[in-house]
């Protein structure tokens, strides 16, 4: 027990302004438990109170679509306008009402290539042209015009999740979906990289600082995967 006590897992610490009562965090999972329309269901609500009663300080949600054309996987989690506000507040007043201090981030995230809904089949989206192995087809570049509203609607999904009561956010930028391709040199092409990348900037700081430049500023955490 007294080990226990001394373990620097048990110790609280803190991510921005947000305090966190220790540092065991439940990593992002997708539940597919959401409607097919991305709506919040009961059973999404029971698993994560759930989890918050299991103990960890921080509890990072499945992935949720920031973009109307960006959900990827199916029954996931949508913020992408405020009709989504009230289920996806459940979640968050479910983890709180507990009363053990347990903290919830949303995670926000664009499918980009690996969009993989058939009614979304022009959505396979990504910086540039570059064929994908793992979709096994080459994703649609984006315009610069396309971008800066993808920017927009993770800063809108930003505020929707403070909104709706969550306590900081996690944007995904791993696993090959949209923000991901961005940061990588196998899936920016030259021509990209030389012709337009200038003239949109890292797309990944570009969310940050909108978000910080906002009405939010630096009051609310926004973390990355
Ligand atoms: C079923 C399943 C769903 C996952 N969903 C997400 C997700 O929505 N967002 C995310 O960032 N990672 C997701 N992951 C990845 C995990 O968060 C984690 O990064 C991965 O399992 C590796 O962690 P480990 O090294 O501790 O096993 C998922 C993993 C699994 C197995």
């Amino acid at each position: 027990m007294e080990k226990r006590a001394k373990s620097k897992a048990f110790m609280a610490g803190g991510i921005g302004p947000v305090s966190i009562k220790n540092r065991l965090v439940r990593a992002a999972t997708f539940e597919q438990g959401a409607t097919d329309k991305g709506e919040v269901t009961d059973f999404l609500v029971e698993l994560y109170r759930a989890l918050a009663k299991g103990g960890v300080g921080l509890i990072i949600t499945g992935h949720a679509a920031v973009h109307p054309r960006g959900y990827g996987n199916p029954r996931m989690m949508r913020i992408t306008d405020d009709t989504y506000l009230p289920g996806v507040s459940r979640i968050a007043k479910a983890v709180h009402e507990i009363g053990n201090d347990c903290k919830i981030f949303l995670q926000l995230n664009h499918a980009g290539r690996q969009q993989a809904r058939p009614e979304l089949s022009n959505w396979a989206v990504a910086p540039s042209p570059v064929f994908d192995p793992l979709m096994q087809r080459t994703p649609r570049s984006l315009s610069v015009e396309e971008i800066e509203e993808i920017v927009e609607c993770f800063a809108l999904g930003v505020l929707r999740a403070r909104k709706a009561g969550f306590d900081g956010v996690e944007i995904h930028s791993a696993h090959g979906w949209l923000i991901s391709s961005f940061l990588s040199p196998h899936k920016i092409s030259v021509k990209m990289r030389t012709e337009e990348l200038p003239k949109i900037g890292c797309v990944f700081l570009q969310i940050f600082s909108v978000v910080r430049g906002g009405s939010l500023g630096t009051t609310f955490p926004l973390s990355s995967k």
